[in-house]
């Protein structure tokens, strides 16, 4: 039987130039695998706990006990385990950390093993990424569905220096056949898109925010960025609502302040902000909006999914922990969940979140953090779950480029046997 030979896990940057790790998991057979941690910036207060190192090194954000962690006690205790097993994989991670948020050894550390570990295996078997978590992992049939690409073209919030409350303005191409047509409408709309913005409020609106969108220079609120965003569809050709449709993250703890949110020069309470969404949703082709209130108020998420039929996506408040997911289903909190593996810590843990919401009705939408590395887990997570959706970007800046390439890359293996959800989206996954 195939076994952990050796684990070895070193600090790398991220593309914010903080530290994560790198973490190679090799298998007697010569199988490697190898995973990059990615670090979020508006994180959600109950995700896993990434261990840093403190003082002055890195402004104390270095990962050195991580990596000592994965390197030791880690790597240690991994040697007796099957790798073809994620859930013994993760069970025995989980075994050696009963902290609440995994801080003891560090999620970072803890995720780095268990996905690097995915990866060998795969390798072993001479499987893609994607077909051994479909398989063997998920245990779903050899059926595929590449995601729509919920590509992120103006930063705000926590993301970009700008006057935009709202987090992330994201196009939807769903009017396209396939996913390599929808990338190409992507980058069209993100192109034309940059120059509108350079031609009306000049060189800087050239800037790109922490996930490549445009840094939003010169744009006062909501609807001009939307405006803007219009401008570049029909510009470039496509129908708005038929070819491509709006969503945002309002990640709304970002602007949550004394009982208030603060948005467009205006303080608004819960149901004031419950209606300016609704507002968008009549003037504006919005088919999204995540994260709509602060991270712990469930009831208002209740409110909002309630009176509307686009998709309200949990994010900050799941943060893709099963428990959590739970409550969030129980209470009908929204209709689809982001899926975070490093919300959680573990491969496993992110899988049963994600069964958890299919099993409720959700759909699922696989997710990058605004600090990312090249590594392109989520992509064949995404198409191994079948949901239909990512979110991972603009088509800029490689660490959010190599996940697209990665899609376009499975596109090809599967010889173009995979669907493409166009304007079922929210729905498509359940045939799959
Ligand atoms: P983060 O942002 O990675 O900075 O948390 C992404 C998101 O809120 O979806
Ligand atoms: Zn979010």
């Amino acid at each position: 039987m195939v076994e952990i030979t050796r684990i070895h896990a070193i600090e790398i940057l991220d593309s914010r130039g903080n530290p994560t790790l790198l973490t190679k998991v090799v298998l007697s057979d010569e199988s490697v695998g190898e995973a990059k941690v990615p670090s979020g910036a508006s994180t959600g207060i109950h995700e896993a706990v990434e261990l840093r190192d403190g003082g002055k090194r890195f402004g104390g954000k270095g990962v050195t006990r991580a990596v000592k962690n994965v390197n030791t006690t880690i790597a240690e205790a991994m040697i007796s385990v099957n790798p073809l097993s994620q859930k013994a994989v993760d069970e025995a991670l989980l075994g050696l950390d009963s902290s609440k948020g995994k801080g003891e050894l560090g999620a970072n550390a803890i995720l780095s093993v268990s996905m690097a570990t995915a990866a060998a295996a795969a390798k072993h078997l001479q499987m893609e990424l994607f077909e051994y978590l479909r398989t063997k992992v998920l245990d779903r049939p050899v059926r595929y569905l590449q995601p729509v690409p919920m590509s992120n073209v103006i930063n705000g919030g926590a993301h970009a220096g700008n006057e935009l409350a709202i987090q992330e303005f994201m196009i939807l191409p769903i009017g396209m056949k396939s996913f390599p047509e929808a990338l190409r409408c992507v980058s069209e709309v993100y192109q034309t898109l940059g120059k509108g913005m350079i031609k009306k409020y000049g060189r800087m609106a050239k800037h790109v925010g922490d996930e490549g969108g445009y840094c939003g220079f010169g744009l006062k609120s909501t609807t001009d960025a939307f405006d803007a965003i219009i401008r570049a569809i029909e510009e470039v050709g496509y129908r708005p609502k038929k070819d491509v449709v709006l969503g945002i993250d309002a990640a709304a703890s970002g602007f949550f302040e004394n009982g208030k949110y603060h948005i467009d020069g205006e303080q608004l309470d819960p149901p004031e902000l419950r209606d300016f969404y609704i507002n968008l949703e009549r003037s504006y082709p919005l088919s999204i909006v995540e994260d709509p209130f602060e991270e712990e108020s469930f009831a208002d998420f209740t409110d909002y999914t309630r009176r509307t039929k686009i998709q309200v996506i949990t994010d900050d408040l799941t943060v893709s922990n099963p428990q959590i997911v739970k409550r969030a289903i129980d209470e009908k909190a929204g209709n689809a969940l982001l899926l975070k593996v490093n919300q959680i810590g573990t491969v496993s843990e992110a899988i049963e979140s994600a069964k958890l919401a299919n099993s409720a009705g959700w759909s699922v939408v696989v997710s990058h953090r605004s600090g990312e590395t090249s590594d392109t887990f989520i992509s064949d997570l995404s198409v191994a779950l079948s949901n239909g959706q990512i979110k991972t970007g603009a088509p800029a800046r490689s660490d959010r480029v190599e996940k697209y390439n990665r899609l376009l890359e499975i596109y090809d293996l599967l010889g173009g046997e995979c669907g493409y959800p166009s304007s079922e989206f929210r729905i498509a996954w359940r045939k799959y």
